[in-house]
């Protein structure tokens, strides 16, 4: 059965560089991006996992955990986080699970056997504090991933379950948000104390809330 947005993330127990992990309980309450490397000691990999361990410190503001996975064993995992910090200048500072025995890789659907038999794509998924599957990308092995695109989306996906906004084409963190269609005017009136515009009856925006309400703390 593939996995779907809306989901519950499926949970598991795995080896990892950071010991055995239950992946709901280590979790918690916060969020989580699980994503798959089809192989250790490969180039594309290892600039992917230095640049998420660079980035970890962003993740950590948001309350993300990250977690990596690759189909080598421990062993394999430990050696190759050497040549990592020696060739991307930073140390993996999060669980990579050593799944030699493919059960977490069947488990999210990270082999396309179209692509290989063997390695898997470069899948990420992004769980909410519900646990629920709120984002889903698949990357093929040759192509190195955007970690400020998922960093980006993150932060929609926080907004959207903080205070009932969407974010248009392009947005970036700061930039006018879309105020959703089930929220009715008058409701839009109270929950966005800074206004909105109305561009369309179904088109409103306004300014980023989290935004407002910091300036609002300042004053
Ligand atoms: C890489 O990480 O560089 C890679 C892995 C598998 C296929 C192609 C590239």
């Amino acid at each position: 059965m593939s996995i779907r947005l809306g989901d519950e993330a499926p949970d598991f127990t795995a080896q990892t560089t950071e010991g055995e992990v239950s992946f709901h309980d280590w979790l918690g309450d916060g969020w989580g991006v699980l994503f798959s490397h089809p192989k250790d000691y490969t180039p594309v990999c290892t600039t992917e996992l230095g640049m998420a361990a660079r980035l970890k410190p962003e993740f950590d503001k948001r309350n993300v955990k990250i977690m990596g996975l690759s189909v080598d064993p421990l062993e394999s995992h430990v050696g190759w986080e050497k040549d990592i910090e020696e060739t991307q200048g930073t140390a993996v500072n999060f669980p990579m699970i050593a799944d030699a025995d493919k059960k977490v890789s069947d488990l999210y659907g990270m082999i396309h056997p179209n692509a290989s038999d063997t390695f898997t794509v470069r899948s990420v998924y992004v769980v909410g504090p519900d646990k629920k599957v709120k984002l889903m990308i698949t990357y093929p092995a040759s192509t190195g991933r955007n970690f400020d695109e998922i960093l980006r989306v993150i932060d929609s996906l926080q907004l959207t379950s903080k205070y009932s906004v969407a974010t248009p084409v392009n947005w970036k963190n700061g930039d006018d948000c879309i105020i959703v269609p089930f929220i009715s005017d008058e409701d839009a009136k109270a929950k966005f104390p800074a206004g909105f515009k109305t561009i369309k009856p179904y088109l409103r925006t306004t300014p980023q809330p989290d935004k407002v309400e910091a300036k609002e703390t300042a004053a």
